[in-house]
């Protein structure tokens, strides 16, 4: 199939559960990677009730078939009002749609079930109330065709991230901070084999969840609790024994790990230490931020040093939005000869990069192109992700 140059909408909601991001990218074929145009982007934040719905699906122990299945629809109909209303407000008429959907279970490893060993993921969504509401296909259910060829499903960004920032001089690392923190390395003039892709533990999860118990509030606004605390040293030591940051990549990371029973006990170390919930904060903003600079210094660091002027650290988001992480981050990665910036200042808002990534998945898709970068899985192979729903 010969690639045709179309408007894609992609759609995105990550494990923050705090909403839906729209992207709507207008996608060309180019001679070694697509070229991309943002033509648009809009947020919409989960009403309360749709928000508890799927924190309590994914930190459920037991929940019941006929609630999956009622939200599997609700976030469906959740997806194609934010399509509506984007097109509406900005006018653009679209070709097709990529749909993430909302990860209710990832679980990369093999394990055993029901007599069978395997590894698997769920992201809900129904696709077919898309396509029926905008009247156009949808691309859906990215993860498994790569989990499938032996990759662990994720990350799925770094296609993105090569088309937009590979570069022949600078490094670049694009640094996503979402509930989870995952990081796309590219050396200078590397190709995409080269790719150094996996999370590098929680984003703003930990602070979302005290931010919430200790203060009422959904997240930090700005960093601005964590900015009057102190960071708890005997806290954060302990944090960075957990298991998962001696992990050697390729690794991802999800409420399993670091959800609300990781947030409890977070809150029960930082209270033996200090009675201000500030600190608490603090604590658990600096544990991004040096986990974060701890896996680009045990991982990536060596590999990005070849040949190139520089390494320009891009941050993408709702975290790049934190001040107070961003300055602990900065503070860390300059030693580390890292130019801390924001996607924005490379003309993509912190907000769009992720949906822009599932626009240009399904672009694949449609031309049977494959989408996940294997260096980034772990996969064996490229693979052509997902499957169309035709309206
Ligand atoms: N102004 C802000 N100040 C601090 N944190 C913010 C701000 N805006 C968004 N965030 C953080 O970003 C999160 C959402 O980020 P997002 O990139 O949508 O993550 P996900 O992909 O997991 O949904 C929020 O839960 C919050 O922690
Ligand atoms: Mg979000």
């Amino acid at each position: 199939m010969n690639a045709k140059t179309m408007t894609v909408a992609g759609i995105m909601s990550g494990t923050s559960a705090d909403g839906v991001d729209v992207a709507v990218v207008r996608i060309a074929p180019g001679k070694t990677r697509p070229k991309l145009t943002l033509l648009a982007h809009e947020g919409f934040a989960f009403p309360a009730a749709l928000r508890r719905a799927v924190l309590a699906a994914m930190n459920a122990a037991s929940t019941s078939t006929a609630e999956l299945a009622r939200l599997n629809w609700r976030l469906g109909i959740a997806y194609a009002e934010a399509v509506t209303a984007t097109i509406k407000r900005h006018e653009v008429k679209l070709d097709l749609i990529g749909c993430h959907g909302q990860t209710l279970y990832h679980q990369p490893r093999p394990a055993a079930y029901a007599g069978r060993r395997f590894n698997c993921t769920w992201q809900a969504g129904e696709a077919q109330v898309i396509a029926a509401a905008i009247g156009i296909p949808v691309v859906s259910n990215f993860r498994p065709a790569d989990m499938l060829a032996g990759g662990q499903g994720a990350p799925l960004v770094p296609l993105l991230d090569y088309a937009l920032f590979a570069d022949a001089k600078r490094g670049r690392v694009l640094q996503n901070i979402g509930g989870i923190a995952n990081l796309t390395a590219i050396p200078a003039a590397a190709a995409p084999d080269r790719v150094i892709a996996f999370d590098s533990g929680p984003g703003n999860m930990v602070v979302d969840a005290l931010a919430l118990e200790l203060f009422s509030k959904p997240f930090d606004r700005n960093g601005a609790f964590a900015a009057q605390g102190a960071v708890l040293a005997p806290v954060l030591t302990a944090a960075l024994r957990n298991p998962y940051f001696q992990l050697k990549p390729p690794r991802t990371a999800g409420r399993e790990q670091f959800g609300r029973e990781y947030a409890a006990k977070f809150i029960a170390a930082c209270q033996r230490h200090s009675k201000k919930p500030e600190d608490a904060l603090a604590t658990a903003t600096a544990l991004t931020a040096e986990t974060i600079a701890r896996s680009y210094k045990q991982f990536v660091l060596a590999k990005m040093k070849a040949g190139q002027s520089g390494v320009d650290y891009i941050v993408s988001g709702g975290g790049a939005r934190n001040h107070t992480l961003m300055a602990m981050l900065a503070q860390r990665l300059k030693p580390l000869g890292c130019e801390l910036a924001a996607s924005v200042d490379f003309g993509l808002p912190v907000e769009a990069k992720e949906a822009a990534a599932f626009a240009l998945l399904a672009w694949q898709t449609w031309h049977r192109l494959p989408g996940n970068v294997p260096a980034a899985t772990g996969a064996a192979r490229p693979v052509i992700l997902g499957q169309v729903t035709y309206a």
